[in-house]
């Protein structure tokens, strides 16, 4: 598609009023070096068996085999605490500074990247969670621990050893911490995973931004299907066709911008920024 079909699809519909949610997938930390959720590298062993992340990311697992539980986020924590933010979440932090009280950012990534490139805590919504923190599994309070530092960086396979498992042990009631991630055979709530606050963006939302998600969960889709149904604009960006790039197709001005989002999310700030230049510039 030539630029200038997104350029004039940002012209129309971006104004001093507009409010923008950005949500984003794996996708776009893909060019931070994390790989997606859904690749081959995404699988983990245990003995002689591989297991995909939806075995492995389960309360059900957990209970099973907490220590393989654990080791596994443990390398997936070292994985996301080694990488850098990319050109593209900069630039979703310049649309944030831009946006400001209009934008909010819905993430399904459990990286931090957002937040270490500099977007605000409340105005992202974490809503699957954070790597880096951990809660009581027992559910004694519902309060969030920093996951130690000394459990960042160890050897992918190395089995947890006893002084591993007491920093994995919850201080108010001695049962074990867990990951504070939304797991698969879990639910979204308020509380944790601002699941309400995601319905409530989107509801006010005119132009929504989808950023490297294949779309396979539940909130995601409600949040694209509120936007459209109240007629917002749709981009969707992405190397590969999703159920968004549709979506976003059929939604007035809409785009599937089938490109890395490294490339193209700093060329779409750049032209908001010339937009909103040039209102500036006219009516000062
Ligand atoms: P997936 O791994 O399912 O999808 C990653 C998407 O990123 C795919 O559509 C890729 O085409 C796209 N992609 C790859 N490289 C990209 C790039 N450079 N720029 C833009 N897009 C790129 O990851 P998610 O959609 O995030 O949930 O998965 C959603 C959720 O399902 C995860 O948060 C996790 C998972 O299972 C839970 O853990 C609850």
């Amino acid at each position: 598609m030539p630029p200038s079909d997104w350029a004039a699809t940002i012209r129309r519909h971006v104004t001093s009023q507009t409010r923008l949610t950005v949500m984003t997938g794996a996708g776009i930390s893909a060019e931070s070096g994390i790989p997606t959720f859904r690749g081959p590298e995404g699988y983990w062993t245990v003995g002689s068996r591989s297991y995909h992340p939806q075995e492995m990311a389960t309360v059900a697992m957990f209970r099973r085999r907490p220590d393989d539980v654990w080791q596994w986020y443990l390398h997936r924590a070292t994985v996301c605490h080694q990488a850098a933010p990319n050109a593209g979440h900069t630039a979703i932090v310049a649309l944030e500074a831009l946006f400001d009280n209009r934008f909010t950012l819905i993430t399904q990534n459990v990286d931090g990247l957002h937040l270490r490139a500099g977007n605000s805590a409340r105005r992202t919504y974490q809503i699957h969670g954070n790597v880096f923190q951990v809660r009581c599994a027992a559910g004694c309070t519902d309060d969030l621990r920093p996951l130690p530092e000394a459990l960042i960086g160890r050897a992918k396979t190395a089995p947890l050893t006893a002084v591993e498992r007491e920093l994995l042990t919850c201080p108010n009631c001695g049962d074990r911490l867990r990951p504070h991630v939304l797991w698969f055979d879990e639910t979204y709530n308020e509380h944790h995973f601002r699941f309400q606050s995601s319905l409530d963006a989107a509801t006010a939302t005119d132009l929504l931004v989808i950023v490297g998600t294949s779309g396979a969960t539940n909130l995601p889709n409600q949040v694209a299907w509120a936007v459209f149904q109240n007629g917002g604009t749709i981009i969707d960006i992405n190397p590969t066709p999703n159920p968004f790039s549709e979506l976003a197709r059929q939604s007035p001005g809409g785009q599937f911008i089938q490109q890395p989002s490294g490339r193209f999310l700093p060329e779409l700030i750049h032209e908001i920024q010339k937009i909103m230049a040039d209102r500036t510039r006219r009516c000062p």
